[in-house]
Formats: C-alpha cells, structure tokens, sequence
C-alpha cells in the first residue's frame, strides 16, 4: 500500500508514452485503478446510450459511469437527462430494471418516488405517509435526484459528472469527423438490446486495442481467414492509423476495388449527412476500428462474405470497469433505420458471428487480453522493470494534410501506436490532477 502522492509519483516517473513506455503493473494495481474511478471516470464525458434506445417521454435505460449506476431518461421536451440511480432518502437503487418506460421511479426499499416524465424529470413526487412520517415537511428540491451534464452527439448520447470544462462537442473535437463515417452516415437505431458479458481485465487493455492497435490483427485474427472461417476477412497494412487528438483514436482500413462496399440503396441518405471527403473515404473503408476516450468503442468490422454479398455495419462498445482485473462488456449493434432487409438481416448474421458475444473475433482477443492481465497481476511485484513497448511508429512524421481527407494526425498504412501514446498522455493528465467533483 502507498500513499497517494507515492503512487502519482511512480506513475509520473515511469509512464513516458512520449517514448512509448508504458509500465505493466498500471493495469492491475488497485491503487491506480481506485484513482481512475475518481479523477477519470467521475469527470470526463463518457458515452450512456444512443438516442433510439430513449424513444418517447418516460423511456428510460439504466447504465454505469464507472462502477455508479445511473438512470437515462426522456422527458415530454423530448429533453435526454442522466441521473444517479439512488434515492435521495438512504441510498438505494432506484431503477432496478435494465430498461423500460414509466410514469414515476419508486424506491423499493421505503417508496419514495420520483418523476419519470416531462417536467417532473428526476424530481421527488412523495414519500408514504407523507403527511404523518414527516409533519413538518420535506425539502423537495433537496430530494431530487442527483443529475449528470448531459448531451448528444448525432444521437449518441454522453454524460459527466464536471460541472464544467469542455462541451460535448470540444471534448470530441477531429474524431467527430470519423464518427460521423458511423453513426452520422444515416439514421441509425440499435437492433435488440445491448448485450453484455464479463471479460477478466482491465478496461484500458480492450480500449487501447480498438483505439492503436490495428497489428494485432495479422496474427490474432489470421487463422479465422486461413481456416476460412469468415469468408472475405482480410488483415493487412492498407489504410490509415489516425491521431485525433483527445486520447481518442482509430484506424481506417481501405480495400482497392474502386467501388463501394455500402449497400447502394443507401446512398441518398449517406450522401445527405456527409461531407464530400467522408464520403469518399465511406466509398473506400474495408473496416474502421476506433476509441473515444477513455472507455468507448466503434467498429466498422471487416466486411464478410454472406450469402455472396458482402456485409458490414456498425457497433459501439462500452468497456465498464468493474475492477482492476474485471471489465464488463456493452456491446451495441446498430443498423441504418431505412436500409434494405438483405442489409439488416445479413448484418445480424455478420454481428453474431464476428464481434459479439458469440463473435469469432471477441473469443480470440479475449484470449489475450485475459492472458495478460494475468502477467501483469505478477508485475504488481516486481516493481517497474517490466515496461510496455509502445514505440510503433514514433519515427513516423504525419500525412501532409492535403493526402488524406479528414482532421487530425493521419499516418500512412495501419501500423502505428500514435494514438495510444496521446491516449496515455490523455490519460496522465486526468490521474496526476488533483481535482474532486
Ligand atoms: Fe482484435
């Protein structure tokens, strides 16, 4: 056990993601992870739900900002607002349904209830008895719920705890752009519910993966093509790694036939939504993988081969720590709303089998991310002689701005670790800042 201003000094002396050193025991010290939930996870934005998961007044999702569970509602204003998902009377949870629609939230342990709808939103409605437990009456501004800043981002929704600091929109800042190549390019909708499941390890390691980590691929993934086992997978270096900036990352990967792979019965609507450079860059995409820091995900995967067509889409994941050692899965699949059905149903198809819980591509990457996180368990002891190579690309000077389309720093080819060191600069900043809600 260290003390805090110990532990902040380790960290600062030894994780240099300028010369791409990262070392190993940060993944699995308690400490560190106690430090995330406060100065990370209780003040940056971070991603709840998409919009058409709250469709009308009184529908509502229960989800997690760190290990807090919290309350996404809809009001009559058609207004999205967060809430912490605790009776203001002793603490309980108040939704414990995963998702529903209701007129009001009533405690299950002494009934206080809470309004669900409109204007009421997160207030307290009444206590049982009222009138006779509390004779001199209650504060009820004292009593409403405890609420998050929340906004959207072409439907995604986010919240934070900070009071202030950065809009939605200057928290995202370039990735927006490649965002929009995701769920921008049309009205989308999540099919189902999202499905979750729980993977032992740490939240940064799956992060960084979708964010830097394009390499992997060629061998994690390779047997999958080689066994042909998912028709049309392909892993390669063709394409673009992307710095942001932000902490916030991606790769693009580019196929040569010339034309695009996206159904063409959406691309009216596609070319209604985006820009002359997303849509060029759409007409080439083979795959996009990317993160928004710190613990969101987005996926264009690999197009494959079903039925002779080939199929894509669109998923967004959500890592939520639940532990140093212990990360729990959101996993979203989404789909344009006005696609064709060959589209919609080839794409349940690609989702199951590929990034999923049943997905081939999630059993391999878990393997090793378990794996590692049972290494690093052990670098716990062994002080920090065990460092991370994260130096992929750092000779690398950026595209000149004028070959590539879109914002931000851009590298030819996928293999680069630029964007995880920014998302371990990023990630410094918030840990060695001593700053509460
Ligand atoms: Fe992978």
């Amino acid at each position: 056990m260290s003390t805090q201003r110990e532990l902040t000094d380790r960290i600062r002396e030894s994780v240099i993601p300028e010369r791409g050193e990262i070392p190993l025991f940060v993944y699995s010290d308690p400490d560190v992870y106690a430090l995330e939930l406060e100065r990370l996870f209780g003040q940056t934005w971070l991603f709840v739900a998409h919009l058409s998961e709250v469709p009308k007044p009184g529908s509502f999702v229960v989800r997690s900002m760190g290990e807090e569970s919290v309350i996404v509602g809809r009001g009559d204003d058609s207004v999205v607002r967060v809430f912490l998902n605790a009776c203001r009377h002793r603490g309980m949870k108040l939704a414990c349904e995963d998702f529903g629609e209701t007129n009001m939230w009533r405690c299950p342990y002494h009934g206080f209830t809470y309004g669900s709808k409109g204007d009421f939103l997160g207030t307290f409605l009444g206590a049982p008895f009222e009138r006779v437990a509390y004779p001199q009456g209650l504060d009820r501004a004292a009593l409403h719920l405890l609420e998050a800043r929340c906004e959207v981002y072409k439907g995604m929704v986010f919240a934070t705890w900070a009071k202030e600091g950065p809009s939605l929109e200057e928290f995202l800042g370039d990735v927006r752009w490649y965002l929009d190549l995701i769920i921008g390019r049309a009205e989308m909708e999540v099919v189902g519910v999202p499905e979750r499941w729980v993977v032992p390890t740490n939240w940064r390691l799956p992060s960084e993966n979708f964010i830097s980590d394009a390499y992997h691929t060629a061998t994690a993934h390779s047997f999958l093509s080689r066994l042909d086992m998912v028709k049309g997978a392909d892993f390669g270096r063709d394409g673009y790694h992307v710095d942001p900036g932000g902490g916030h990352g991606l790769g693009v990967g580019v196929h040569v036939d010339g034309e695009s792979y996206f159904p063409a019965e959406l691309a009216g609507e596609y070319a209604a939504n985006l820009g002359e450079g997303q849509l060029e860059t759409l007409a080439r995409i083979k795959n996009m993988h990317g993160g928004v820091f710190p613990n969101m995900s987005f996926l264009i995967p690999n197009f494959i081969e079903l039925d002779g067509r080939r199929v894509s889409g669109a998923m967004i994941r959500v890592w939520q720590p639940a532990g140093p050692n212990r990360t729990q899965v959101w996993s979203w699949h989404l789909v344009e709303k006005n696609a064709p059905e060959w589209w919609k149903k080839l794409g349940r198809r690609m989702y199951t089998q590929t990034f999923s819980s049943s997905g081939m591509f999630d059993q391999d990457d878990t393997e090793n991310w378990e794996a590692q996180t049972r290494v690093s368990d052990g670098a716990l002891y062994r002080k920090d002689e065990f460092v991370l190579h994260y130096g992929m690309g750092l000779e690398l000077p950026p595209l000149p701005s004028d070959e590539f389309p879109g914002p931000g720093g851009v590298y030819d080819g996928k293999f680069s670790e630029a964007a995880g060191r920014t998302f371990y600069r990023v990630w410094l900043d918030h840990i060695l800042r001593e700053k509460t809600r």
